[in-house]
C-alpha cells in the first residue's frame, strides 16, 4: 500500500497538509510537462519542512500549488482545518492571508514604482486589516524594525534604492505583516551574497521561533536546507523519494538519489560531540548528464532508475511506494527495507 503521510513527528494536527498534488503544464503537440506527480506532505505547527532537489524537479511548482497560485490540477491542500483546493475565490482570498510566500528574486517581487511603506501596506489593504489608517505608520515601522531595517532610512525608498538583502528583508516584512500561520520560502537567499544569505537565514529562523510559524523552505543547496529545516523532503522529477529528519541526515539517508545529492557537499561535517564524521559514504554519481530524463516523458516505475546504480527490472516495472522505514523516515525505493529494530 502506498503511504502518503510524510510526517511522523507527533499527534498535533498539521498546520499545512497536501495530498497527491499533481501539476502538469501543456507543452505543445499534445505533450505535457509532468512537473509534480502525486506529492503529499505535512507540516506540523512550528515546524520547518525543507524541500530539496535539483533544478526542475518541481520544488517551486509544489510551493506555488500550496498557496493555490495556481491551484494544482488535482490533489488537496489543507491549511489547518480549511481545505484550500476548491474554495470560492473570495474565501480563498481571505484564507491566503494565513499562508504567504517569499520568492527567490526579491527585486522582481517588488513593484519598482512603489515606496517601501506602500509595498508593505499592500497586503493589509488587500486582506482587510489595513483600514486602521491611524495605526498604519506604527505597524509599518514595527514590521521594518522586526526584520532589522531602520524605518526612518528605508520607509520612503523605492526598491532600486535598496540592496538585494534589504529588498529580501522588505519581502519578508511584507509577508509577516499579515501574521501568517505558514510561510513558504522559495529559494529566499539564492540570489544574495553569501554574507547576506546568513543574515537572512538567521532572521527567518529567529522570526519563526518568535512567532511559532510553520515554514516550507525550498532550495537546492543541501547545507542551507539541512540547517534551517526540522525535516527534509527530497524530490526527484516531480516525485518524493525520501523524507527524513534533518539531524543526522548524512548518516541516515538511504535513497540512492539523496545519497547522490549529499555527495555534492564538499565534505561531511564532524560532530562537535564525538569528532566523528556525520556522513555515510555517498554513492558515486551514476550515468552521464546526457542521460538525464525529461519531465515530458518520465521513466516508467521509479523515475530515478535511469541514473540509479541499484536499478533492476522491478524498478522499471513498478513504481516504489513511499513507505515508513522507521518513525518519521519515509523512502520510495524497492531496495530499501523497513528497519525492524528501530526504537
Ligand atoms: N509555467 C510553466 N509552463 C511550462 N512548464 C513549466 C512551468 N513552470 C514550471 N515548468 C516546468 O515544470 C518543471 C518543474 O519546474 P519548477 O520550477 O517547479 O522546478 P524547481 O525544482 O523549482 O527548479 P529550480 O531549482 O530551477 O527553481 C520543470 O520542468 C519546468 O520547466
Ligand atoms: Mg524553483
Amino acid at each position: 500500500m502506498t503511504t502518503t503521510r510524510t510526517t511522523g513527528r507527533d499527534a498535533r494536527p498539521p498546520a499545512l497538509s497536501a495530498r497527491n498534488l499533481v501539476v502538469e503544464f501543456p507543452a505543445g503537440r499534445g505533450r505535457k510537462v509532468h512537473a509534480v506527480s502525486g506529492v503529499s506532505l505535512d507540516v506540523a505547527e512550528g515546524e520547518t519542512l525543507g524541500i530539496l532537489g535539483e533544478s526542475g524537479c518541481g520544488k517551486s511548482t509544489v510551493g506555488r500549488s500550496l498557496i493555490q497560485l495556481p491551484p494544482p490540477d488535482s490533489g488537496t491542500v489543507r491549511l489547518a482545518d480549511v481545505t484550500l483546493t476548491g474554495l470560492a475565490p473570495e474565501e480563498l482570498r481571505r484564507a491566503r492571508a494565513r499562508i504567504q510566500i517569499i520568492m527567490q528574486d526579491p527585486i522582481a517581487a517588488l513593484n519598482p514604482r512603489r515606496r517601501v511603506k506602500d509595498l508593505l501596506w499592500e497586503g493589509p489593504s488587500i486582506w482587510g486589516s489595513g483600514d486602521d489608517t491611524h495605526g498604519k505608520d506604527a505597524r509599518i515601522d514595527e514590521a521594518l524594525r522586526d526584520i532589522g531595517l531602520d524605518p526612518a532610512t528605508v520607509r520612503d525608498r523605492r526598491p532600486h534604492e535598496l540592496s538585494g538583502g534589504q529588498c529580501q528583508r522588505v519581502c519578508i516584512a511584507r509577508a509577516l505583516l499579515l501574521d501568517p500561520a505558514v510561510l513558504i520560502c522559495d529559494e529566499p537567499v539564492s540570489s544574495l551574497d553569501v554574507s547576506v544569505q546568513a543574515q537572512i537565514l538567521n532572521l527567518l529562523e529567529a522570526t519563526k521561533r518568535r512567532r511559532g510559524l510553520s515554514m516550507v523552505f525550498i532550495a537546492h543547496d543541501v547545507s542551507v536546507v539541512k540547517n534551517i529545516s526540522d525535516r527534509v523532503m527530497v524530490m526527484y522529477l516531480g516525485k518524493v523519494c525520501e523524507v527524513l529528519p534533518s539531524d543526522g541526515m548524512h548518516h541516515e539517508a538511504v535513497h540512492p538519489y539523496t545519497r547522490l545529492l549529499l555527495a555534492s557537499l564538499p565534505e561531511p561535517r564532524r560532530s562537535p560531540d564525538t569528532g566523528l564524521s556525520d556522513g555515510g559514504e555517498p554513492l558515486a554519481p551514476a550515468g552521464p548528464a546526457a542521460d538525464l530524463p525529461s519531465p515530458l516523458n518520465p521513466p516508467s516505475g521509479c523515475r530515478f532508475r535511469t541514473r540509479c546504480p541499484l536499478a533492476t527490472a522491478q524498478c522499471s516495472d513498478e513504481e516504489p511506494p513511499l513507505r515508513d522505514i522507521r518513525p518519521g523516515h519515509l523512502v520510495a525505493c524497492h531496495h530499501v527495507e523497513p528497519r525492524r529494530n528501530h526504537p
